[in-house]
C-alpha cells in the first residue's frame, strides 16, 4: 500500500477511534503508518462489539414503561402539583382508569409521590450521575422508583434499585421492562438488616440514595447516619421535602456544616403551606467518607413530629391547593 493509500484509510478511521494517539507527521515511514492502522483496525473492532453488546443489553425501542409513565403523567395537577389518584393504590394502574381517576379524584389532589417535574428530574439526574446501585426510602406507589428505574435500565440492564416502604401497596412500575432492576423491600427504614443490600460479593454500597419516607427529624438523621456510609464518594444524596418540612431542614442544616458533603437546596413545584414555603429538594454530593453516625442528633428535636411547633399555618398544609398557573 502506498502512503498515500495508508493516510486516505488512517483518516477514515481516526474519528472512529480518537481516544489512540495518531502523530500527524510528514516524515513517517510506511511501517509506522501500518503499525497505526492495525491499531485502528483494533480499535475499531473493539468499539463495534462494544456498540454491540449495547445494543443487547437495552432495547429502548420496545418500552412499556416510557408509555406507562407517559400515562401516569397525565394524572398530574400542575395548579397544585399533586395527582389525581388514590391515596392508597390498590388496583393496578392503567389506561383505562385515567379519565376515571381524573374525575374522581378531582378535587382531592394526592401529594404522596413527587412532583412531576422533580420525577423527571430523578430521570435526568440518573442519566448525569449514571449509579448502579440506588436505594430509596419511601416508595408509596412507586412514581419516583419507576422514574429512577427507568433511567437505570437505560444506563445498565444489570443496575439495581432497592425502595423500601413501611407498607405495600400496587406499584406502577410492575409489569414493564423497569420491573426487574427494582427490588421492592417491605421494611422500616431504620431497622432492615443491612445484608439486604450486600451485592453477591457481600459488599454494600450505593451510588445514590434517595430519601423519601416519613420526615420527621428522627427518621431522617436516622436514615442519613445509616446509609451514608455506604454512599460511594462522588455519589449523591437526595432529600425530598427538606424545605417544607422543618425536621428535614434541620439536618440540611447539620450536612452543610460537613465537610464531607456539598449541598445545594431547590424549590419544586407545589404549593404545600399555601404558597410559604414549597416541599423543596436537597441534594448532597458525597465527597469524602463518613463515619456511621457522623450526625449528632439534637436531643430537643428528636420528638419533633413533623414541622416546628409555632408553625400552625403549615398544619393544614399539605391539603392546600394553590392555583399558580
Ligand atoms: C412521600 S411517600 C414516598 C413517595 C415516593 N417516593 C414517590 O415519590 O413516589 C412516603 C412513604 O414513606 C413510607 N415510610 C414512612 N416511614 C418509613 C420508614 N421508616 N421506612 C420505610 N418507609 C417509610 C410511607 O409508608 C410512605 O408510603
Amino acid at each position: 500500500m502506498s502512503i498515500i493509500e495508508y493516510y486516505h484509510q488512517i483518516r477514515k478511521k481516526y474519528s472512529l477511534a480518537s481516544k489512540h494517539d495518531v502523530e500527524w507527521r510528514h516524515d513517517v515511514t510506511t511501517a509506522q503508518l501500518e503499525a497505526i492502522l492495525q491499531r485502528l483496525n483494533a480499535a475499531e473492532a473493539a468499539l463495534k462489539e462494544q456498540g454491540s453488546k449495547k445494543m443487547k443489553k437495552v432495547d429502548l425501542t420496545a418500552s412499556k414503561a416510557e408509555e406507562k409513565l407517559c400515562e401516569f403523567e397525565k394524572l398530574y395537577d400542575r395548579h397544585t402539583g399533586g395527582w389525581f389518584i388514590p391515596g392508597w393504590l390498590t388496583e393496578p394502574f392503567d389506561n383505562e382508569q385515567i379519565e376515571n381517576w381524573q374525575s374522581i379524584y378531582k378535587n382531592t389532589p394526592n401529594y404522596a409521590p413527587v412532583e412531576m417535574e422533580v420525577g423527571r428530574f430523578y430521570r435526568a439526574l440518573v442519566s448525569l450521575v449514571r449509579p448502579r446501585r440506588v436505594l430509596e426510602t419511601g416508595t408509596n406507589n412507586g412514581y419516583s422508583a419507576f422514574c429512577i428505574g427507568k433511567a437505570l435500565r437505560e444506563i445498565d440492564e444489570k443496575a439495581k434499585l432497592f425502595t423500601l416502604d413501611l407498607y405495600e401497596m400496587e406499584h406502577i412500575f410492575k409489569g414493564t421492562e423497569v420491573e426487574p432492576l427494582i427490588k421492592f423491600l417491605a421494611a422500616n427504614s431504620l431497622e432492615i438488616d443491612l445484608a439486604e443490600f450486600a451485592d453477591e460479593s457481600g459488599v454494600i454500597f450505593f451510588d445514590m440514595l434517595v430519601l423519601d419516607s416519613d420526615h420527621r427529624y428522627k427518621t431522617i438523621i436516622g436514615e442519613i447516619n445509616r446509609y451514608a456510609p455506604f454512599l460511594t464518594n462522588g455519589g449523591v444524596m437526595i432529600l425530598h421535602d427538606s424545605m417544607f418540612f422543618d425536621g428535614i431542614a434541620k439536618v440540611v442544616e447539620q450536612l452543610m456544616e460537613r465537610k464531607e458533603f456539598e449541598l445545594v437546596n431547590l424549590p419544586t413545584p407545589r404549593d404545600c403551606g399555601r404558597g410559604i414555603r414549597p416541599p423543596g429538594i436537597t441534594i448532597a454530593r458525597k465527597v469524602a467518607d463518613v463515619p456511621a453516625n457522623f450526625l449528632t442528633p439534637d436531643p430537643d428535636l428528636l420528638e419533633l413530629e413533623v414541622n416546628l411547633p409555632g408553625r400552625n399555618d403549615l398544619d393544614t398544609a399539605l391539603l392546600c391547593r394553590f392555583p399558580r398557573i
